[in-house]
């Protein structure tokens, strides 16, 4: 989601107990499909295979992919190697290789309500370094989510990543953001992924919305591609993500989009 597009603060959605089912179901089976890859993403496959394999999937759930058509892009899921930020369009050309890392971003649409998260992948063996970026961005995530109940603020969350993923010299990625989420694909909040405690909208129980930190080994800055879409850095360092979809309950959260087999983080990324 665009930093530039920030959405009015005062306009985020709350919803019902009721609603929270749907995005349990639709969440639950983006992360199903998460939980399959990390068989199938091997070196030799290509970034189209990964897009076929989880369009296949979704369909036969009765799911629509979110992104397919969205604003134009071509492809049902977001495929992001290397030092591509987000937004990766799948190729059959793009044959992934020992040492890559990837990103898949998947959001279905599963009765009207949308299940968004991403998780990177290690493909083959990677070193320690590329190691320490992906594990940082993944507790950066879990950090913010830890963060993200009622009395808190949104600034917060953001707060909490740039905090943790700066302490190991990594760069936070500004120019794309969290959303809130539901029956649309991007709502009002924008989440940053940096700021100041206190800062924001105060959180609410029946506020959904993702957290996505993207993270750079360099600088933060990015560039777009001439495909209006593909997201990378500018000085070509490497950059991971990772996204759950959260809503706020009266004590804490509920994480949409949590692994069934307990690999949010890939076993090959452990
Ligand atoms: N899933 C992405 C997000 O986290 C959005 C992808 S939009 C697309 O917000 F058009 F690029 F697919
Ligand atoms: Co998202
Ligand atoms: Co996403």
């Amino acid at each position: 989601m665009y930093y530039q597009i920030l959405m009015d603060s005062n306009q985020i959605p709350i919803h019902s107990k009721k609603e929270f089912e749907g995005m349990r179901n639709a969440g639950a089976l983006t992360a199903s499909i998460l939980d399959k890859l990390q068989n199938i993403i091997n070196p030799g496959i290509s970034t189209e295979e990964i897009n076929e394999f989880c369009h296949n999937i979704i369909l036969k759930n009765g799911a629509i992919p979110a992104p397919l058509n969205y604003k134009g892009f071509p492809k049902s899921i977001c495929t992001s190697v290397n030092h591509v930020v987000c937004h990766g369009i799948p190729n059959k050309n793009k044959i992934l290789q020992s040492g890559d890392i990837i990103n898949v971003d998947i959001t279905v649409i599963l009765n009207g309500w949308h299940g968004d998260s991403s998780r990177m992948f290690a493909v083959g063996k990677i070193n320690k370094k590329t190691h320490l970026l992906l594990k940082t961005t993944y507790e950066c995530l879990m950090l913010g989510i830890a963060i993200a109940k009622p009395g808190k603020h949104l600034g917060d969350i953001g707060y909490e990543i740039q905090k943790h993923a700066e302490s190991k010299n990594f760069s936070v990625v500004k120019d794309f953001c969290g959303h809130g989420i539901g029956k649309k694909f991007h709502t009002p909040p924008s989440v940053l992924h940096y700021g100041n405690m206190g800062e924001g909208p105060e959180l609410k129980p029946g506020m959904f919305f993702t957290i996505e930190p993207m993270i750079n080994i360099g600088d933060w800055r990015v560039k777009i591609l001439k495909d209006n879409w593909t997201a990378v850095t500018k000085d070509k360092s490497l950059s991971a993500q990772f996204e759950h979809s959260v809503g706020i309950t009266e004590t804490g959260n509920e994480i949409f989009t949590l692994s069934q087999n307990n690999t949010d983080l890939p076993i090959n990324v452990l």
